[in-house]
């Protein structure tokens, strides 16, 4: 098909560039007044108006009625996998109880355990398939789906399966992380070593035997997991080719930046708590630093210092962490929002954050996450709007009118 009154394309990358860093970030290369055109499940051409081919027979045509095209957002960091909802703990936190005194009492991610025990595979299916069928309609064309609420090789099973069922059922790019090391389970209660050995011995080996997922993670925080069982996990990890992806520096300076740096992690993320010696450690690595602001705005935390990470010259990327407990909206707009109302980034790097960058957080910036010829028709078209920044400065305007993945409009 051939797309034209596009007022501008957004996000031309070369199709060989893999993450943007530091200044690079404070540009989004664009076409005004143009055309693209698509074959199958890609993008082939693209260029102005004044130079758009004559269609194709029977190719069809659609108009942008002047709307900007945006590559679809590429959310790198959820967990959507989930059965019910806590918002009994929503109306906790507003009485004065933190994230971490709500996990101290059972709560929580326990909470979330016991409600994916009591729920059938189908059921959850059909319960995170609601919340796939909202993120596309925001715009998300590349979602990582974490496991973390089964906390038994049965359930972390069963929530795998779920996100693999749900990669081989829509048009959207999915990844699997296993992340058996969300919580000590209910069972290992005061057990902690006995539960990072069972995740080693009994839950990573039935996970890698089945092949549900690409990539590792830990919540490597004060609380939850020390650098010490990080370091356990992310090694036998390791050995059945699971890159990290892991949870660090949330709650305290927990060493998990330096751990994930050390052990190739693709991406570090949350990094609400650090300072210059985890960005002294990221600098010059593979491992993108990646950043939640929904969680920060939805807790009330201290949002991560993304301004002082790009001025280092690092990539960043942002996420919207979509999970029952601390950030319960896959909005990627509002994301974009947030990264440039709460961490002063312009609208041009809060772009770059969630698609190239976001993609790259994801291993999936060969296939998305720009506008290049070969990669996937997946974007969108909005409502005439008059600038880039205007999209997130509108924060809760619907301004998405077409989508389109993988080729056909959803
Ligand atoms: O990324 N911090 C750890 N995990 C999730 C929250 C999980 C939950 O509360 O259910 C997060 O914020
Ligand atoms: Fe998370």
């Amino acid at each position: 098909m051939i797309i034209k009154n596009i007022a501008s394309i957004l996000g031309i990358t070369s199709p060989a560039k893999s993450r943007l860093e530091g200044v690079e970030m404070a540009s989004v290369a664009s076409i005004d007044d143009a055309w693209l055109r698509t074959g199958g499940e890609t993008i082939t051409d693209f260029g102005p108006m004044a130079e758009m081919p004559a269609p194709a027979e029977g190719e069809e045509v659609i108009d942008a009625c002047g709307g900007m095209l945006f590559p679809s957002f590429c959310d790198s960091h959820t967990h959507i996998v989930y059965a019910g909802s806590r918002e009994g703990e929503f109306v906790d936190k507003i009485a004065g109880l933190s994230y971490e005194e709500i996990a101290e009492r059972g709560g929580g991610i326990l909470n979330s355990a016991d409600l994916l025990a009591a729920t059938s595979e189908d059921e959850l299916y059909r319960q995170a398939m609601s919340r796939v069928d909202e993120i596309i309609a925001m715009g998300t064309g590349a979602v990582e789906i974490k496991s973390g609420y089964g906390l038994s090789t049965d359930s972390e099973l069963k929530m795998l399966r779920v996100i693999a069922r749900i990669a081989e059922s829509t048009p959207l790019v999915v990844r699997a992380t296993f992340l058996g090391a969300h919580a000590v389970a209910r069972e290992y209660y005061g057990r902690q070593d006995e539960y990072v050995d069972h995740i080693i011995t009994d839950m990573l080996p039935a996970v890698a035997a089945q092949g549900v997922a690409q990539y590792v993670d830990v919540f490597c925080d004060k609380g939850f997991f020390t650098v010490r069982d990080t370091e356990r996990i992310l090694d036998a990890a390791a050995r059945y080719g699971l890159r990290p992806k892991i949870h660090a520096n949330e709650l305290a300076r927990s060493g998990g930046v330096q751990v994930g740096v050390a052990k190739g992690a693709l991406s570090v993320d949350h990094l609400e708590r650090i300072g210059s010696q985890e960005i002294e450690a990221l600098y010059g690595s593979a491992t993108i630093p990646t950043m939640l602001p929904g969680a920060s705005f939805f807790l009330g935390m201290p949002y991560g210092p993304a301004r002082q990470v790009i001025d280092a010259g690092l990539p960043l990327a942002l996420a919207s962490d979509y999970n029952p407990g601390s950030s319960p909206s896959g909005s990627m707009k509002m994301v974009m929002s947030l990264g440039s109302i709460k961490m002063k980034l312009t609208p041009e790097e809060a772009f770059n954050a969630v698609t190239i960058n976001g993609a790259y957080a994801m291993g999936v910036e060969s296939e998305t996450g720009s506008i290049a010829p070969g990669k996937l028709a997946s974007f969108f078209i909005t409502r005439p709007i008059p600038s880039l920044a205007f999209f997130p400065y509108a924060y809760t305007a619907p301004l998405i009118a077409r989508t389109f993945l993988r080729g056909r409009e959803v």
